[in-house]
């Protein structure tokens, strides 16, 4: 495992030229793309470089880690509408090659994942070490599937919403199989309310306990961490 410790504006920079290269070295390439605050940096980054460079992402495949489930798809704080919003309709993407799983059919969702093998996987943590929305005790063999948020990811995510009571207690995620199939993944991290997760990944062993620990597995992954998410590491 790699591990980058620098500034948030500096990581988000380096994340957007490792995804501009791979699409400009195979412009048919697939990408596993997050939600959520972390990501933004990057996406604003790579609508800049469009705009600039005119990256072509005309053949580009991407599938989303999870979508809320509750919320249609058009409400200003699904994730079908987060990635409008703050990518897709920014950049040359066809919006019939970019994928989200689905409550109607999660299994179908691995087996489209199978067949295309993403390329490169963007992750984000949350407080409690989940990724996509796999929660704490997921099994490290889980596929695409419906979960029930834990209570402090709710809480975690109320800031996006009016109330608590508004944010959805469910959702439909890429399983941590799923995410492992990635040839490559980038788990970039924020802030001290993720350091503990960091810890966990970095310095702790495999644990159902902390999903994220799963990634020690991985044969091929990059941590980008601002100084407060590296802040309890040995
Ligand atoms: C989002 C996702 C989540 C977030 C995590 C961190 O698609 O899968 O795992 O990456 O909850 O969220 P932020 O970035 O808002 O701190």
């Amino acid at each position: 495992m790699k591990i980058v410790i620098d500034e948030i504006h500096d990581i988000n920079v380096m994340v957007c030229k490792e995804i501009t290269k791979l699409v400009n070295n195979t412009p048919d390439a697939v990408l596993g793309l997050a939600t959520g605050s972390t990501p933004l940096g990057v996406y604003q980054n790579l609508i800049d470089d469009y705009k600039e460079n005119k990256t072509d992402y005309s053949g580009v495949k991407t599938f989303n880690l999870d979508e809320y489930v509750g919320l249609d798809i058009d409400h200003e704080q699904s994730y079908h509408t987060y990635m409008r919003k703050n990518l897709f309709d920014h950049i040359n993407i066809d919006l019939n090659n970019t994928f989200f799983p689905s409550l109607e059919n999660p299994s179908a969702y691995s087996e489209l994942i199978k067949e295309h093998n993403i390329d490169l996987q963007i992750l984000g943590v949350g407080s409690n070490g989940h990724i996509g929305f796999n929660e704490p005790y997921t099994s490290f063999d889980q596929e695409t599937s419906y979960v029930t948020l834990a209570e402090s990811t709710i809480n975690d995510n109320k800031r996006f919403f009016n109330s608590i009571d508004d944010v959805p207690k469910g959702a439909i995620t890429m399983g941590l199989k799923d995410i492992m199939s990635a040839k490559r993944i980038i788990l970039i991290a924020f802030g001290k309310n993720k350091a503990q997760a960091i810890k966990q990944l970095i310095n702790g062993v495999e644990d159902e306990a902390w999903p994220v620990t799963i990634l020690k597995r991985h044969p091929y992954v990059t941590v980008y961490l601002d100084k407060d998410a590296a802040s309890l590491l040995e």
